[in-house]
């Protein structure tokens, strides 16, 4: 079907949520894909963090095939083999106790602010049921995950939202320090913020959020949806801090592309659910838990970790060239594969991305002005240095076209700390 013929039916028949690029996809392989006209991209996105492991991965296509004629669907009334395994895989990479699986990052979130509540009320503490979100949050469309997300455009037209969620500073210890009570249930934070910008959380934000939980008996909750399995260069982006949550998130890359998500919780958490107080009909499904134990086999046997640490170490290298040379960079931000670059104009930064994608190149533009970087974990070297000197070469040509100042000539700019996985740390 040609993509206009496909732009016409979407049109007329499906709600208008999405303003889609009007490129065709047909298929795809490794970090290229291929559009309906013949022309092929670098994927600098992986569906937005979903496809780590690339497109067309001979070993997850043949665990669909083996397993989807085995068997998709049973329902959670029966036992299949899969999601007692890749909950103990799941288990030992974190550290964690136990696992829930969902279908969706948004319905992972949920099920963690219900264990919170849950917690609280299991001990009696009628009272605890306030969450302290972060601003430049991002935790899904669903109520509990819209009402935890600061951006009021996501919140506003489905008012009231969830009651009870207050909003602290990202990163500001004395800001959580004077909201965190004895009514707060959970703490919730994204270890690296990614809808918001690209923004690690600090060591001390963490600890200080893991030490006020702690001592009260309220839950730290990280939303590891977007920055988990692997992104950071560690298979959770808390490991690069010396701090267990109570509560992990995961979804985008669990799967290989089928939805699934899951909550990782503590023995403490645990003992707070009992049969009926939580469930759904898909998930962990036999399909989507026999690939996501074939993900997580691949990124141990591959040694995608470090793959991902040294790309990612690479890919900001180049990044720190750029950001010395063009004026209209603000700020280099990233952990492993996860990159952003912030520009100082939001329609420059709507321009690039454009630009970009003439260039076959798909990145991804968040929080108005940040160009952001999901790639599969498995690009090259090669592929980096593409999309950087593409990047550079746009940038520069919208300089010369007046769409970017000078860069100031003296004095260092205030920046925000560069987001290596050493300033994680
Ligand atoms: C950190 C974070 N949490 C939650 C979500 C929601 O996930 P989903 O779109 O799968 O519902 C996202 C999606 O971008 C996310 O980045």
């Amino acid at each position: 079907m040609s993509l206009s013929k496909v732009q016409k039916t979407e049109a007329k028949y499906l709600l208008h949520t999405y303003d889609r690029y009007p490129v065709l996809f047909t298929h795809a392989k490794g970090a290229t894909l291929y559009a309906e006209d013949g022309s092929k991209y670098l994927d600098f996105l992986s569906g937005i963090g979903v496809m780590a492991l690339g497109y067309s991965h001979p070993e997850i296509t043949k665990t669909i095939r083996e397993q989807s004629a085995k068997l998709v669907h049973v329902s959670n009334l029966f036992y299949t083999e899969f999601p007692g395994l890749l909950a103990e895989k799941l288990v030992k990479l974190s550290g964690l106790d136990r696992a829930f699986f969902a279908n969706s990052g948004t319905e992972a979130w949920e099920g963690a602010l219900k264990l919170a509540r849950a917690v609280a009320s299991g001990k009696g503490l009628k009272k605890r049921t306030k969450f302290l979100a972060m601003e430049n949050s991002f935790h899904g469309r669903t109520f509990g995950s819209m009402a935890t997300t600061f951006t009021a455009k996501y919140r506003k037209p489905f008012a009231p939202v969830m009651p009870g969620v207050e909003f602290v500073k990202f990163n500001d210890v004395e800001d959580l320090k004077a909201k965190f009570d004895d009514t707060v249930c959970g703490v919730c934070i994204e270890t690296v913020q990614g809808e918001g910008g690209i923004h690690p959380a600090t060591r001390e934000f963490l600890k200080a959020a893991r030490e006020l939980t702690a001592k009260s008996g309220a839950l730290l909750l990280l939303d590891e949806i977007q920055c988990g399995l692997g992104r950071t260069g560690k298979m959770f982006a808390f490991q690069h801090y010396a701090v267990k949550p109570d509560v992990v998130t995961l979804a985008k890359p669990l799967a290989a592309g089928l939805p699934l998500g899951a909550i990782l919780v503590t023995e403490e958490v645990a003992a707070a659910i009992h049969p009926g107080m939580h469930g759904t009909t898909f998930g962990g499904g036999p399909l989507a838990c026999a690939v996501a134990l074939k993900v997580l086999d691949v990124m141990q046997k591959d040694k995608i970790l470090q793959h991902v640490k040294e790309t990612g170490a690479y890919f900001m290298d180049l990044l720190g060239e750029l950001d010395a040379r063009h004026a209209s960079i603000v700020d280099v931000r990233g952990v492993g594969l996860m990159v952003g670059v912030e520009l100082d104009d939001a329609e420059l930064a709507k321009a690039v991305q454009k630009a970009m994608l003439d260039e076959k190149i798909i990145i991804n533009r968040t929080h108005e002005t940040v160009l952001r970087f999901l790639p599969p974990y498995v690009v090259t070297k090669k592929d980096v240095e593409r999309v950087v000197k593409t990047l550079d070469r746009i940038l520069t040509s919208c300089a010369s076209s007046g769409d970017a100042a000078a860069k100031p000539a003296a004095g260092p700019r205030q920046r925000l700390p560069k987001a290596t996985a050493s300033t994680a740390r």
